[in-house]
């Protein structure tokens, strides 16, 4: 059933427990994300990105769908909008009745985030949407690794109490679309991080994280883990494989059918390494 992303959020972070957030880009990964949700008797949130946005042209089409998956599931699932970095299309998924939204002004400097991050949130909160920011960018988004960035706990604080967010997306040493699993936590920032900040931390670049070390990073104070990468490389795999098995298949279902199992069995795991359910 469709539940609101901080009601879902705020419960795990006041028991300790993860959340998984992961990806959708197109119809099957929202079909699996429930399917593993389901299976682990998890809460989950699937979200989508401006960049997914983007490559589908429109938000109402794949965020119509991905709001009906979450409607006809038996789990808690809640729907929000990723990395946006324009304010109208905040409020068009607002409109469409997701559950909340990141409105991602990392790159601005500090006054110009509050300022903008500030009013999304008045405008969110008026609609009973909840929002998470991200201060001190987390790297990878433009395909450059860089891990080294780090969200100052006094700074992240004030940043909280000058905007009125509901989460804060901070950056610890993960960086995104990484295919491989040696992203090094700084696990002391995060409690550090978890002890300043009065509302859940989120983890962004998820997929370079070893799964001890998602676990760690759960136990130390970070709640909402989002994870795209390590999807799409399990779904790629799946399909790649029965492709190669099956040389002679045209129908896209066949293939398909492959990449989502692949995902909703990789999230019912993931939910576990979470401890979310
Ligand atoms: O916002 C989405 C995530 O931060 C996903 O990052 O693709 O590295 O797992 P990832
Ligand atoms: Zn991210």
């Amino acid at each position: 059933m469709l539940t609101p992303t901080d009601e879902i959020v705020s419960a795990a972070a006041a028991r300790g427990r993860g959340v998984g957030a992961f990806n959708v880009i197109q119809l099957e990964h929202a079909e699996a994300l429930v399917a593993g949700a389901e299976r682990a008797g998890a809460p989950v949130v699937l979200q989508i990105s401006e960049n997914a946005v983007r490559y589908h042209g429109a938000l109402a089409p794949i965020g119509l769908a991905t709001l009906e998956v979450a409607r006809r599931s038996t789990a808690r699932v809640a729907v929000h909008l990723d990395h946006a970095e324009s304010t109208e299309l905040v409020a068009e998924a607002v409109a469409l009745g997701f559950t909340s939204v990141m409105f991602d002004g990392s790159k601005l400097d500090y006054a110009e985030n509050v300022r903008v991050t500030a009013e999304v949130v008045r405008r969110c909160h008026s609609a009973g949407v909840s929002v998470e920011a991200e201060l001190g960018e987390v790297g990878g988004k433009d395909g450059v690794h860089a891990a080294g960035a780090r969200t100052d706990p006094a700074e992240a604080a004030r940043f909280v109490a000058d905007t009125g967010v509901d989460a804060l997306a901070v950056a610890v040493g993960s960086s995104h679309a990484m295919l491989t699993k040696d992203a090094a936590l700084d696990f002391g920032l995060i409690g550090e991080l978890s002890g300043a900040v009065p509302v859940p931390l989120v983890l962004h670049g998820s997929s370079g994280v070893p799964d001890e070390g998602l676990t760690l990073a759960v136990d130390s104070g970070m709640t909402k883990i989002n994870i795209a990468t390590q999807l799409n490389k399990v779904f790629t795999a799946a399909v790649r494989e029965f492709l190669a098995a099956n040389p002679g298949v045209v129908d896209t279902r066949k293939y398909l059918a492959a990449g989502r199992e692949a995902v909703a069995a990789e999230v019912c795991r993931l939910l576990g390494v979470l401890r979310a359910a």
